[in-house]
């Protein structure tokens, strides 16, 4: 939830450090600060508010040095505030930490320490981590010492860097549980340690990533990393071939608006090198699939969040219609802690683009400790949910900033379709023929995606007279169905405007009491096997004075005699239609919220990627 920078090195820590967090703001935000080790001692800059207030404070009050470490937080103890903003500084001046995570146990840690007459001068967890640190080394051991047996008192999910003014050589960082990720980037006789790629990533391009229970320690000359236990590992090192100015926003206003239109990119680059058109086949080689094991498989339980778990729902249709394997889609919150049937025929697929969710996280470990085979999608290489799967798919498509997530979203969909047809063809129940069509109807998505971006102007239009609108219900059926969902959470998540979703099938079973002319109704009506069933829904609306927008297939003349506003799509093949009924609901969700003046890639209450339960 937390964004993390360290760095050590020739160069001044204190730009780097806040550039670093610069781009990591969107992980959490309503305090900042950094450390740094100038003239051997610890210098420390801190605020409530976002980063920009930091920055003033630095430039104000100026620190410079070689080794440092900042700090974004979305607060979890203590309210925003100075005091409570990372780093934390322990009695003696001389240790300071930054962490990401919650000390479950940090009351009775507090309690010891406050007894042994430790003052604490923060309401918050991570302050007992300094002072644990602190009694350590009173005690002769080293730095990383004193941080091991400290990690090892921790309860919880844990991101931790420390340095110490008495050790200015070395950084220390660890990573207990799924707390976001902790990053080490190799520099030229400087080093770098991020709680995520994008901050670092102008630096370097050479990384690793610690797993849960690993410690490093790391000087100007590259890194040890151990187990909490002493042994000695050594993680892979990945070349991150993100483009770091791809993390910028360029013409656009937002983030969000950016990665939008990123997707004709992206749906292209996540079909790179797994599609041959020619032989029309699919090639997923990190799934590590086998035809045994594809023919082993029961039954496939698909585990996500959010935006994630609405691509399952598609993922269940695309599946279940091609492969024939029957789908579970089951909240990662929830499933965590159903006691859930699964089995060594079981495979579970979780779907994150962070790849750091708290909740997904444990829903793999769930799945893992009932002999379920696990793969993930995930977008953020190296992360856990990738790097815990026995296969996995990469969405590819670049870093996504914006909280709201879009690119992350469609690329999925993609990815499912290609799984579902390399898991029908090593069943045996895809005839190479249908397997050609599929393939073939892939060719088509980028350009499909495009037409719908070609046509911003027209949604931006309705959202500039919708733009006042309490509440919106979005209706779907069949593969659209989870589209609706998607569409509601992303007005909701950025405009603050009460939307809810609806299977329409059920609107006659209650909902539909809602419906008058101030309750605006979105149904998604392309041209896909529900489309007579969608018409009817509309008709049902609008004889209840409904104020009607529609998703619908270009030159749909019915639909356009019954809707007051129409969001044009192209003729899509039915089962690669979610991808392209998406776009206009992103944009209408973009469009409402940027007129109405919100912060569209920071929106209140929210972070991008939810390390915590
Ligand atoms: C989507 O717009 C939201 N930001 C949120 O629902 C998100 O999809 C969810 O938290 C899951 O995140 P993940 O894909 O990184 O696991």
């Amino acid at each position: 939830m937390c964004g993390i920078v360290g760095y050590i090195g020739d160069q001044n820590a204190t730009p780097i450090i806040l550039n670093g967090l610069k781009r990591l703001e969107y992980r959490g935000y309503d305090s900042a600060g950094i450390a740094v080790l100038q003239d051997g001692a610890i210098q420390i800059r801190r605020d409530a508010g976002k980063l920009s207030k930091l920055t003033t404070l630095v430039e104000n009050s100026p620190i410079e040095g070689h080794l440092g470490i900042g700090h974004t937080r979305w607060a979890t103890h203590g309210e925003p505030s100075a005091r409570n903003a990372h780093p934390h500084m322990g009695d003696t001046n001389q240790v300071v930490v930054v962490h990401n995570g919650i000390v479950e146990n940090f009351l009775e840690l507090r309690e010891d320490l406050t007894a042994e007459g430790v003052k604490f001068k923060s309401d918050t967890d991570t302050e007992v981590i300094v002072h644990l640190i602190e009694r350590f080394l009173s005690g002769g051991t080293s730095l990383e010492e004193a941080t091991r047996h400290t990690l090892k008192q921790l309860r919880g999910a844990h991101g931790v860097v420390v340095f110490s003014s008495n050790e200015p050589d070395k950084l220390i960082a660890a990573r207990i549980g799924n707390a976001g990720g902790v990053v080490i980037g190799f520099g030229e006789g400087e080093m770098y340690v991020a709680s995520d790629i994008p901050a670092i990533l102008e630096h370097t391009r050479r990384m690793i990533f610690l797993d849960s229970h690993q410690m490093a320690v790391v000087t100007r000359d590259g890194v040890q990393v151990k187990t909490l236990d002493g042994q000695k590992v050594t993680p892979q090192e990945h070349n991150i071939g993100w483009d770091p100015v791809a993390a910028e926003k360029g013409e656009y206003r937002h983030f969000m608006q950016k990665e939008i239109h990123e997707q004709v990119r992206s749906l292209t680059d996540t079909l790179a090198g797994r599609v041959d058109f020619d032989e029309g086949t699919i090639r997923l080689p990190e799934l590590n699939l086998t035809p045994d094991m594809a023919k082993s498989i029961s039954r496939i339980v698909i585990t996500a969040c959010g935006t994630a778990a609405h691509a399952g729902m598609v993922g269940k249709v695309l599946i279940e219609s091609i492969a024939r394997v029957p789908v579970e889609v089951a909240i990662a919150s929830e499933f965590r802690y159903s006691d859930p049937i699964v089995d060594q025929n079981t495979l579970v697929l979780a779907i994150s683009q962070s790849g750091e969710t708290a909740d997904t996280l444990a829903a793999m470990d769930e799945g893992r400790k009932r002999g379920a085979k696990l793969w993930s999608i995930v977008n953020a290489i190296g992360s856990q949910a990738m790097r815990v799967a026995d296969g996995y798919i990469s969405m590819q498509t670049g870093p996504e900033i914006g909280v709201a997530s879009t690119k992350a979203f469609t690329a999925p969909m993609v990815d499912l379709y290609m799984l579902a047809i390399l898991l029908g063809e090593m069943r045996g129940v895809l005839s190479p023929e249908k397997r050609r069509k599929l393939v073939a109807d892939l060719r088509l998505v980028p350009a499909l995606v495009g037409r719908c971006l070609d046509r911003e102007g027209e949604i931006e239009q309705v959202a500039r007279e919708m733009k006042y609108i309490r509440n919106m219900l979005y209706l779907g059926r069949g593969i659209n169905m989870p589209i609706a969902y998607e569409g509601a959470l992303k007005l909701k998540e950025i405009s603050y405007i009460h939307a809810e979703a609806y299977p329409a099938g059920e609107m006659k079973h209650g909902p539909i009491a809602l419906v008058d002319r101030d309750m605006p109704v979105l149904a998604i009506v392309p041209h896909d096997p529900w489309y007579e069933k969608m018409i009817s829904q509309i008709e049902q609306a609008k004889a209840r004075g409904g104020n009607v927008i529609a998703v619908a297939t270009e030159g749909d003349t019915r639909v356009e005699a019954l809707a007051d506003h129409v969001f044009w799509v192209p003729e899509t093949p039915w089962l690669l239609s979610p991808v392209i009924s998406v776009i206009p609901l992103q944009l209408f969700a973009y469009h409402i919220a940027s007129l109405r003046g919100l912060d569209v890639d920071q929106p209140r209450n929210l972070a991008k990627s939810v390390t915590v339960e």
